[in-house]
């Protein structure tokens, strides 16, 4: 018989760690400050819907997304109220339309296909790899139709997925890479941050995850034109393009993904 100190606490033995963990709290006396100066000012959100200075939001928030385009060595971070939303604003912001398909692991979270569903576009499910877990480039290519506009790779767990074999069939293909890097902000590939080296990428700032704001997300892209096209989505596109002279009214339908 099985003395009862080798068996697992699963099957009746002793549990190895009988303490509960003390729960670790992020937020410390800056975050405490920084939030009391914001209450003090009596201003939570300084974003208006309509085509002006404010349509970019206040200065905090601005602020936030110039120290995050510094971190990770990009020309636009643009704040979201979750990665949910920045997902969509993503597939949104590439142009894609009913109908087209976008390649996505299914190892990852729900939210990497229904952005995908939301325009009423298809996710096509590639497979993966094994020591990763992230998608596999030569199943991203089987799965590739004429019906392809984009591959939506996901950091998961805190790996880069095979941004160079993926830059590679896209380009082949003349397709657009957005980067689900929720999981992974801070992990490096090939010497730059995991997430910047797709057209867009970005990360989730939900409380679970290594940096919060409560919820939020941050969105990360290198091309302008794209940058503007995901504030727009964030933001009520449809109020504003005409004052903006948007010419390009694909996907304008717009929403409050506003991080306050
Ligand atoms: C891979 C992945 N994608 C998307 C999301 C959605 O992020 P959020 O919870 O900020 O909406 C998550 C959140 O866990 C995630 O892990």
């Amino acid at each position: 018989m099985t003395s009862p100190s080798t068996r697992l606490a699963l099957h009746g033995g002793p549990k190895t760690i009988a303490q509960p963990f003390v729960r670790y709290n992020p937020l410390g006396p800056e975050e405490v400050a920084a939030a009391k100066a914001v209450i003090e000012s009596g201003v939570l959100s300084q974003f208006l819907g309509r085509w002006g200075a404010d349509f970019y939001g206040g200065p905090k928030v601005r602020e936030f997304e110039r120290a995050c385009a510094e971190y990770f060595g990009v020309k636009r971070a643009i704040t979201v109220n979750s990665w949910t939303s920045g997902l969509v604003a993503a597939v949104g912001a590439l142009g894609i339309e009913p109908g087209d398909e976008v390649i996505v692991s299914p190892w990852t979270m729900c939210a990497s296909a229904t952005a995908i569903l939301h325009w009423n576009a298809i996710p096509v499910f590639a497979d993966i790899e094994p020591d990763t877990f992230c998608l596999d480039p030569k199943s991203v290519e089987a799965n590739i139709t004429p019906h392809t506009r984009a591959i939506m790779a996901v950091d998961i767990c805190g790996h880069s997925a095979n941004l160079d074999a993926l830059r590679a069939i896209a380009d082949r293909h003349g397709l657009r890479i957005i980067s689900d890097s929720a999981q992974a902000p801070g992990a490096m590939y090939k010497g730059r941050y995991a997430g910047t080296l797709a057209d867009i990428g970005g990360y989730s700032l939900n409380y679970h995850k290594h940096i919060h704001t409560g919820e939020g997300g941050i969105l990360v892209t290198n091309d302008e034109d794209l940058a503007e096209r995901l504030c727009l989505i964030r933001n009520h596109a449809e109020a504003v393009v005409a004052d903006k002279g948007v010419t390009d009214l694909t996907n304008m339908i717009g929403h409050n993904f506003r991080l306050g």
